[in-house]
């Protein structure tokens, strides 16, 4: 069957077979390989993406089922070079070791700061529940979320933009103390 299915702003038709999931879809057919295909039982959630502004575990939509329809992946987090708060954030508070989980967990991050800018941590543990990483215990990936959320608001109010991670910096010194969590009441703990 054809389909044609917007991901990333770009329009695609492709002949595609009834039962093909989105999740190889996006990996097989298009190549945007940074959402992952990580379990055979919708538990992980390392395959979130965007369906029509929603995160859905691709592994259970057919890709049929997003003919007509957009999608947003990871790969559309950066625009014109420049980092996503949220990935901004993972890189901070090194909310990542293998990166296996990642992109999932950074388009749900995405989705609950546009709809609810300011979480605690408990309602980012609460949005990210779905979805499981297996390395990093989950602390750092509130405390990334919860970054994003801080820097956001001082952007809003007309503040600096937030510095590069150290290890980024010309000369920088990446034995420097990663920043601390947010304060006030918004604990990652
Ligand atoms: Fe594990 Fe989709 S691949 S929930
Ligand atoms: Fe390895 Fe989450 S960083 S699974």
């Amino acid at each position: 069957m054809q389909i044609t299915v917007t991901v990333n702003g770009t329009s695609h038709v492709r002949e595609v077979e009834a039962r093909l999931l989105l999740i190889h879809f996006l990996r097989d057919d298009l190549r945007l390989t940074g959402s992952h295909w990580g379990c055979d039982t919708s538990n992980c959630g390392a395959c979130v993406v965007w369906l029509d502004e929603t995160p859905v575990k691709s592994c259970t939509v057919l890709a049929a089922m997003a003919d007509g329809r957009q999608v947003r992946t990871v790969e559309d987090l950066a625009r014109g070079g420049v980092l996503d708060p949220v990935q901004r954030g993972f890189a901070e508070c090194h909310g990542l070791q293998c990166g296996f989980c990642t992109a999932g967990m950074m388009m749900t991050a995405r989705w609950l700061l546009d709809h609810h800018p300011e979480p605690t941590a408990a309602e980012v543990r609460e949005a990210l529940s779905g979805q499981l990483c297996r390395c990093t215990g989950y602390e750092n990936i509130v405390r990334s979320v919860l970054w994003a959320s801080e820097q956001e608001a001082v952007l809003a109010r007309g503040g600096d933009p937030p510095e590069p991670p150290a290890d980024r910096r010309d000369g920088g010194d990446t034995a420097s103390p990663r920043p601390a969590a947010p304060a006030s009441g918004r604990d990652a703990s």
